[in-house]
């Protein structure tokens, strides 16, 4: 039923779906995933919706007598999470999905639900797999040797999860996924995850434009030496200047200003005791920004800076591209469509960038008509485990793109 009561025990059941520890830990083919993955496709047949699997684990939700290849308004978001995440981060758009499918399933153009497979990158390293499977755009087999931090491999996630009915037969070697539907729009309900909608007491962020990001490891080489004997000026200590690196991020993104940002997400210091000069490090470093050109400083900036520390300091630095998406515009006439809908309910609205990236971004670049809903985030915490958004708010998001999906099922192409 399309209650507030039921988006919310809905969104209280999937975050039981983790492993253990702090928040919510979901990660692409792993236990808890594919136990949630399960539980959603009993949700879908409760709700008389056939649920279709792809050869990833990718999920439709949609009519019992939708075709494959049929026009649809595809609403959705993604089943995986970050380590120790928040619990409303895809859920909220994947269980809103859910529910807008079953609530319009054969109203002009049909809503079907989606629920990628991955989008955060938080197991392997490549993000937005999911949507970029859905889109028709993603080889299965390029992926299957991508390891975990445990040496597990794509391949053998998938083929585990696979076992366990979470994903359908793969395509022959070499060959990309076929979309099995087609999305004339696209729509995802997402929490803000940033503090601006709190911070202005709007109800609404109607979102135009996703930031873009450039993920590198940066693998810094100097002399591993005993800590005790090693004089201050004859050291190349590896972790020292990684350290600085970090900082120098950290200073060229408030050198910029927002909306730059500056991450350097991980350390790993080889041989990591008391007693020895770090020999080496890797860095995980990302820069986000709206612009493309800005986009592109941001990162050739870093690039420079940690090259300069790294001579300074007699120590080598390789920066290999880990991942990376450009800044994306989403469609400002349904943005408009949206700002007056808001307008003529009264819901206190702005149109706004999304800081984060999300699978909205692969629609959009795929060039269907997309649009992101931002519902507030407290404190503007996000990818923790203190992520939390008001019911209130959460189901203001949900009535308000029921009644915009109904627009856009009528709408001529
Ligand atoms: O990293 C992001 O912005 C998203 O949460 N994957
Ligand atoms: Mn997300
Ligand atoms: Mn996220």
């Amino acid at each position: 039923m399309f209650t507030p009561e039921a988006l919310a025990a809905r969104l209280q059941r999937l975050a039981t779906f983790s492993a253990p520890g702090a928040g919510v830990t979901r990660l692409v083919y792993d236990d808890a995933w594919c136990e949630a993955h399960r539980w959603l496709r009993e949700e879908a047949a409760a709700l008389g919706l056939a649920a279709t699997c792809d050869a990833i684990g990718n999920l439709w939700f949609h009519d019992l007598g939708l075709p494959p290849g049929a026009e649809v308004i595809a609403v959705g978001s993604h089943l995986d999470t970050v380590v120790q995440g928040g619990r409303y981060d895809g859920p909220y758009g994947t269980i809103a999905g859910l529910m807008l499918a079953a609530e319009m399933r054969a109203s002009g153009v049909p809503v079907a639900a989606f629920v990628t497979c991955e989008e955060e990158g938080s197991r392997f390293p490549a993000s937005l797999t999911g949507v970029r499977g859905l889109l028709g755009q993603l080889v299965p087999s390029q992926l299957a040797a991508l390891r975990d931090a445990s040496g597990t491999t794509w391949g053998e996630a998938l083929a585990m999860a696979r076992e366990r009915g979470c994903a359908s037969a793969l395509p022959a070697e070499g060959m990309p996924l076929a979309p099995l539907f087609r999305a004339r729009r696209q729509l995802e309900l997402h929490i803000e995850q940033g503090p601006v909608l709190e911070d202005s007491g709007e109800t609404l962020g109607i979102v135009h434009r996703i930031a873009g990001y450039r993920r590198v490891r940066a693998r810094l080489r100097g002399e591993a030496r005993h800590a005790g004997t090693t004089p201050m000026d004859r050291r190349h200590d590896a972790f020292a200047a990684a350290a600085e690196i970090v900082l120098a991020a950290e200073a060229l993104a408030r050198e910029a200003g927002p909306p730059a940002v500056a991450t350097a997400g991980f350390a790993h210091v080889a041989p990591g005791l008391f007693n020895v000069v770090p020999g080496e490090c890797t860095l995980g470093l990302e820069v986000r920004h709206t612009k493309v050109e800005a986009l592109a400083r941001l990162a050739d900036d870093l690039a420079a800076r940690a090259q300069a520390i790294a001579q300074r300091r007699g120590v080598s630095l390789s920066v290999e591209t880990e991942s990376g998406e450009p800044p994306t515009p989403l469609s400002e006439e349904l943005a408009a469509e949206a700002v007056a809908l808001a307008k003529a309910q009264g819901i206190s609205h702005r149109v706004m960038a999304s800081g984060a990236g999300h699978d909205t971004m692969a629609f959009a670049q795929a060039g269907v008509p997309a649009l992101m809903l931002f519902v507030p985030s407290r404190g503007g915490i996000s990818h923790a485990p203190e992520e939390h958004s008001a019911p209130r708010d959460l189901w203001t998001g949900v009535v308000f793109a029921r009644e915009l999906l109904g627009r856009w099922a009528l709408a001529p192409a």
